[in-house]
């Protein structure tokens, strides 16, 4: 998802370094005093424009989330949100996914979230899809031991393709929706993506895997 880029956001994000993490280096290993608690971090990669994240955030107030996002644009309008809702278990960051073993130490990462991934169709775009093998490898890494990972798109092919990815990787598939909206899962959080896509009748998929020690 290419989003217009968005005058001024660079300038934005900087005025407003106490919700977007500016120098994430500098807080791998370092994130529960960043938040001032031991609470679990959770986080979403690909948080676009932060309706899920932030509303996790405000319903769970003893966890720590981070919306993690590549784009500036997007992450300067998920940054609206966060200054509304104003709690104080909620962060910002734009970080290349691949590259997050350089922002979050081994196993600092208590639970993950990729809510509707760019699918990347092309077999020639595979690894830029966030559930190839080498994201996952990348993943574990900062996830706690046994950490999971929860997903959810509107895609098809990219669901099937993640199933294989998450099997072919050791993971344990733990659960699986193949039409969320009309499953029993009450607690379901929608994203932008989400409410568009059901709202022209598309089904949405979930599932749940866990990395294996
Ligand atoms: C299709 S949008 C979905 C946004 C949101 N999760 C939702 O459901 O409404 C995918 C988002 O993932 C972000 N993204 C794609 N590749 C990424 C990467 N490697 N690291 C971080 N974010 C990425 C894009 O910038 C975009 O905002």
């Amino acid at each position: 998802m290419r989003v217009r880029k968005r005058k001024g956001s660079e300038e934005y994000i900087a005025e407003n370094a106490q919700y977007v993490v500016t120098n994430p280096d500098e807080w791998k290993g370092k994130w529960h005093e960043r938040f001032g608690n031991n609470q679990p971090i959770h986080i979403e990669v690909g948080s676009g424009k932060g309706r899920f994240i932030t509303e996790m955030a405000k319903a769970n107030p003893k966890i720590n989330y981070i919306g993690i996002d590549i784009q500036l644009s997007v992450l300067s309008y998920a940054l609206d949100r966060v200054i509304e809702a104003n709690v104080p278990n909620l962060q910002l960051l734009r970080v290349d996914g691949s590259d997050l073993t350089n922002y979050f130490a081994d196993h600092e990462v208590d639970l993950m979230y990729l809510n509707f991934s760019d699918p990347w169709p092309k077999t020639r775009h595979e690894k830029r899809r966030l559930t190839y093998q080498s994201f996952l490898a990348t993943f574990e890494q900062i996830l706690v031991p046994n950490g999971e990972i929860h997903f959810k798109t509107d895609n098809q092919g990219l669901f099937e393709y993640s199933l294989g990815s998450f099997s072919q990787y050791g993971m344990t598939i733990k659960q699986v929706w193949l039409d969320l909206h009309t499953s029993n899962y009450e607690e379901n959080v929608m994203t932008e993506y989400e409410e568009k896509f059901s709202n022209k009748g598309q089904r949405i998929y979930r599932v749940e895997a866990k990395f294996n020690v």
